[in-house]
């Protein structure tokens, strides 16, 4: 990344908050007052609900905002078929689920030119995106901003960078994310991504099912894990840009683009809760134990997916955070464990207390339902003669997307050469040490 590359989005305001109802107007005088269609909005505006819920969901799950725009979104030409590069889509039938520890090198570089639409890269995922179920685990490798707008009408996009900056031009106004960020494009948003250096590079989940919200916090209080405020919402935006502008739809796994006469973020004034938000994982306040043993990852749960069983999620998004350690008379790092969810982990920064090497910021694992896992062996043998002081682990930032089903591997992902062949190696060397 060079300096001079750089481009700059200091100065971009922002709304706190999650799930409540925001309100922005770039314009003012732009959103209506006291009612959300008017016989004649402000300053000639057109008005348009997106619902990003079913109109009838209990109030505390509904989702819709309320957009006034310079025309309205129903004024495009019809899509045609374009190709999908490498982006697939929920059901995953071409290849079989895998029972084996898969982990995966940081994706190649990519071709000049490549955007961040056409950097996206399937691992795989599960459920079904016509049934608004389940989830898609992606990479993106870009070097481009991108010139033609997205909306992806099977699912939300919590995009995690690894490296470079992004600023997200959405409908709704300018996201500005960097690497330790995430940021959540919800169903159906419009958006283009700009790249801040010369190239980006993360991870991003592709959730078909509930939209993701804040866990529950139980007897942890009122207080803690991702606080509300600590998200980020866009102030209103506008481009009132007249020419050509593609536009690519992802509809039902397929890409389907419309060459526009204008620039559809065109949207003056908004107010809703379906909106786009940015949240700095370093500002999850993590809880922990302060006794022995330590919790199940749940505990850092940053946004959950539930699903129609209560505590069974479709996908949990989890960050692994800078904290202390100083339970007594306890093995320290994660566990051995088999899980009946099925989990796919990354790396923004640093290191994995897990793992001595291989898990590299940029790279991946899958450790697919009921799959046997833990430290490798270095680590146990560390952990468990290590003198217990408290310790804090501050050296890295890894997540997890954690999910109900198995994932499923897209042909690219289960042939690349970037997957590594001697995963399962890590746990040789466990030898027996059982004495009588
Ligand atoms: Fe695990």
């Amino acid at each position: 990344m060079s300096g001079d590359a750089r481009k700059t989005a200091e100065g971009l305001s922002y709304l706190t908050g999650f799930g409540n109802e925001h309100a922005s107007e770039a314009v003012p005088g732009a959103l209506p007052e006291g009612r959300n269609a008017p016989q004649r909005a402000p300053l000639g505006l057109y008005a348009e609900q997106l619902s990003g819920a079913a109109f009838t969901e209990p109030r505390a799950h509904n989702r819709r905002s309320w957009l006034y725009r310079i025309r309205p979104s129903a004024a495009h030409p019809r899509f045609t078929r374009t190709a999908n590069g490498s982006i697939r889509t929920a059901p995953f039938t071409e290849t079989v689920p895998d029972p084996n520890r898969l982990r995966w090198n940081p994706l190649p570089e990519p071709a000049a030119g490549t955007d961040f639409l056409a950097g996206l890269w399937t691992l795989g995922g599960n459920g079904d995106a016509t049934q608004r179920a389940g989830m898609a685990v992606h990479l993106y490798h870009a070097n481009a901003s991108m010139e033609r707008v997205f909306s992806d009408a099977d699912g939300e996009l919590l995009i995690v960078p690894e490296r470079g900056g992004l600023l997200l031009h959405t409908e709704f106004g300018r996201l500005h994310v960097e690497p330790a960020h995430v940021a959540l494009i919800p169903r159906g948003v419009r958006f283009r991504v700009e790249l801040l250096d010369d190239s980006a590079r993360g991870y991003v989940c592709e959730n078909y099912g509930a939209p993701f919200r804040l866990p529950d916090l139980g007897p942890i209080g009122a207080n803690g894990l991702a606080n509300a405020r600590d998200f980020r919402a866009p102030v209103a935006a506008y481009e009132d840009t007249e020419g050509p502008v593609e536009v690519v739809n992802k509809f039902c796994g397929n890409l389907w683009t419309a060459t526009y006469d204008h620039s559809p973020l065109d949207v003056v004034a908004w107010h809703g809760n379906h909106v786009p938000y940015v949240y700095d994982l370093r500002r999850f306040n993590v809880i922990g134990s302060i006794s022995y043993d330590h919790p199940d990852p749940s505990i850092f749960t940053v946004l959950t997916s539930p699903s129609d069983t209560p505590g069974l999620a479709g996908v949990d998004f989890v960050v692994f955070a800078p904290r202390w350690l100083v339970g007594e008379d306890t093995f320290r790092p994660p566990y051995f464990h088999r899980n009946v969810m099925s989990e796919y982990m990354g790396l923004i920064e640093g290191a994995y207390d897990a793992k001595a090497e291989g898990f590299v910021p940029g790279g991946g694992s899958l450790h697919n339902m009921m799959s046997a896992h833990g430290p490798d062996r270095e680590t146990f043998d560390r952990a468990s003669t290590a003198e217990l002081k408290p310790q804090k682990i501050d050296d890295g930032l890894a997540f997890m997307f954690e999910t109900r089903w198995p994932v499923t591997l897209t042909p690219h992902a289960a042939r690349a050469d970037h997957l590594q062949q001697e995963y399962d190696g890590v746990w040789q060397g466990l030898t027996r040490n059982f004495r009588i």
